[in-house]
């Protein structure tokens, strides 16, 4: 018995390190960076943290366009850091790319089968389905709840400055305010809204953290290991939480819409005053009300995973561009009072100091501002796809089908041969007035093509309408301690982001 058991194990071994062998031999026409070993292959070189990235930024001068990288035995991957590699990748059509299992199956029990995580046939029945919850007529309301949620935060940090407490946690704050917009925009929540958002925050910070741990201890990419040890439990507890929060916000909204009448009725109602739209809908009651050709609904499950994901993916990026755009402008006083200059005269002779959706336009170098933050400390550093085909890059070098692509934004915004000095923070690279000679793919922080951000437009608006106000009110000055980066599926700063506050008002120079 135990001769058998040795044989199958031996043999189990040899089948497996001859894949290996093999689906490494497929990927030698790249650039192979130095390996820990054979076994670990690059596993554990790259932290997640400022060293980590700052040996990222290392990998895309040497190697320029591309680079094999492997994680451990079981993954082969190509790491693709210049804008006419991935462009095939990500114009490619969603049914012959798929998300795969490491970088994105691993947020599965904590966002389920949602449209970030869906293929085929699948994404695009939703994503049809979704993109109407984001046209421009619907966004534009929500920018008078972008103006309120930056007053309420306003209106707390004048009570903390007064108090003497001039340093903000920018994730802190920033998280707190996208979150607030996000309920009140996409989730018709008001003030009373269920559950408690502070938990909700603390939780999604802690599984961003556990889904990258476990990204990077290859162990823990066994399901059976995994959700017996420690981080596994602690992982579970924090989807507990999460799934409560937004499983009560829909049971809420669920419930305001029955006792407006049935979903049918409802619609019959609105077109007796004027006519349902399908895009004058928020996205909970498209999540709740919209059903397919065959009037088929969203199951409830399917409801629950959208949620998860929106709510996630709504609020955390979006709390991490402005905390990068703040800390950025802190770093540059001169383009700080040049974009504060284009917001005072924009609001000059106003009655009031909210800004409007026509306003949004006009912001021209403070778009400028947000968009090189965006480049510099892009929120998503990276995506990854498999191919169901090979791919050929330029310089007629072949990505073997089934192999696993990583489209590191954050390589492509600091790609010295894309961008000149990739490192200074320049706003004037995107001045409008300057003919592009970049590609369209050099610039992607919500991605591109069929694929991109769903709320790319939402974010923008949410953006800069926080950043205007905010300018117009404070002067943002360093905080006590440099900043060091951390990358936890959106890029955060180590212990937090610290900045000092003054209120316009009482600053000197203003
Ligand atoms: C600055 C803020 C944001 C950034 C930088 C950002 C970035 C991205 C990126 C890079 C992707 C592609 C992910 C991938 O393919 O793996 C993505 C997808 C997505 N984003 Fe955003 N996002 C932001 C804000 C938002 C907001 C406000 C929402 C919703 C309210 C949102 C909802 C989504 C959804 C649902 C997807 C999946 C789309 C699909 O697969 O069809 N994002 N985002």
């Amino acid at each position: 018995m135990i001769g058998v058991l040795a044989l199958s194990g031996a043999v189990l071994v040899c089948v497996l390190a001859a894949r290996l062998a093999f689906k490494r031999r497929a990927l030698r026409c790249f650039n192979q960076p130095p390996q820990r070993n054979w076994i670990l292959g690059h596993m554990g070189l790259m932290g997640n943290n400022e060293e980590g990235l700052q040996a990222v930024d290392e990998i895309i001068r040497r190697y320029v366009h591309s680079c094999a990288w492997y994680l451990g035995p079981f993954y082969n991957m190509v790491r693709l850091f210049h804008p006419d590699y991935v462009k095939s990748l990500l114009t490619a059509s969603a049914s012959i790319t798929f998300k795969d299992r490491i970088f994105y199956g691993f947020m599965k029990p904590w966002l389920g089968n949602c449209l970030l995580l869906q293929n085929g046939q699948e994404w695009s029945r939703h994503r049809r389905l979704l993109t109407s919850a984001f046209h421009f007529d619907i966004l534009k309301k929500y920018v008078l709840i972008f103006n309120q949620s930056s007053n309420k935060m306003h209106d707390k940090w004048r009570h903390l400055l007064a108090a003497g407490q001039n340093d903000l946690d920018m994730f802190e704050h920033m998280s707190s305010l996208t979150l607030d917009s996000l309920l009140k925009c996409t989730f018709s929540c008001d003030s009373q809204c269920p559950g408690k958002p502070r938990e909700y925050i603390a939780a999604i910070l802690q599984l961003s953290t556990l889904v990258v741990q476990r990204q990077h201890y290859l162990p823990h990419h066994w399901d059976w290991l995994y959700w017996r040890s420690e981080q596994g439990r602690r992982f579970r507890k924090a989807c507990d939480i999460v799934h409560g929060f937004t499983a009560d916000i829909v049971r809420e909204r669920r419930l305001q819409l029955d006792q407006q009448g049935s979903a049918k009725s409802r619609s019959a109602n609105q077109e007796h005053t004027g006519g349902y739209k399908k895009k004058d809908t928020d996205l909970i009651d498209l999540l709740l009300l919209s059903k397919d050709e065959n009037g088929e609904g969203l199951a409830n499950e399917e409801i629950q995973a959208h949620a998860d994901m929106f709510m996630f993916a709504g609020h955390d990026t979006t709390a991490s561009a402005l905390s990068w755009i703040f800390y950025n402008l802190s770093m540059h006083q001169d383009y700080q009072d040049r974009c504060r200059a284009e917001v005072t005269s924009l609001l000059q002779d106003r009655e009031t100091d909210d800004i409007t959706w026509d306003d949004l336009r006009q912001l021209t170098f403070t778009t400028m501002c947000i968009k090189e933050s965006l480049r510099l400390h892009p929120p998503v550093l990276a995506l990854t796809r498999y191919f169901s085909q090979d791919m050929k890059t330029p310089g007629d070098l072949v990505i073997p089908q089934g192999s696993l692509c990583l489209i590191s934004i954050y390589g492509i915004h600091r790609n010295p041969v894309i961008w000149s000095d990739p490192e200074v923070f320049d706003p004037m690279r995107f001045d409008p007035q300057r003919p592009k000679e970049r590609s369209p793919h050099a610039f992607i922080p919500f991605s591109a093509g069929p694929r991109n951000c769903i709320g790319q437009n939402f974010a923008m608006a949410e953006i800069k309408v926080v950043v205007a106000q905010t300018l117009s009110r404070f002067r943002i000055l360093p905080g006590p301690k440099p900043v060091r980066r951390l990358y936890n599926l959106v890029m955060r700063a180590e212990g937090g982001m610290i900045l000092n506050f003054q209120p316009l008002a009482l600053s000197q120079d203003q």
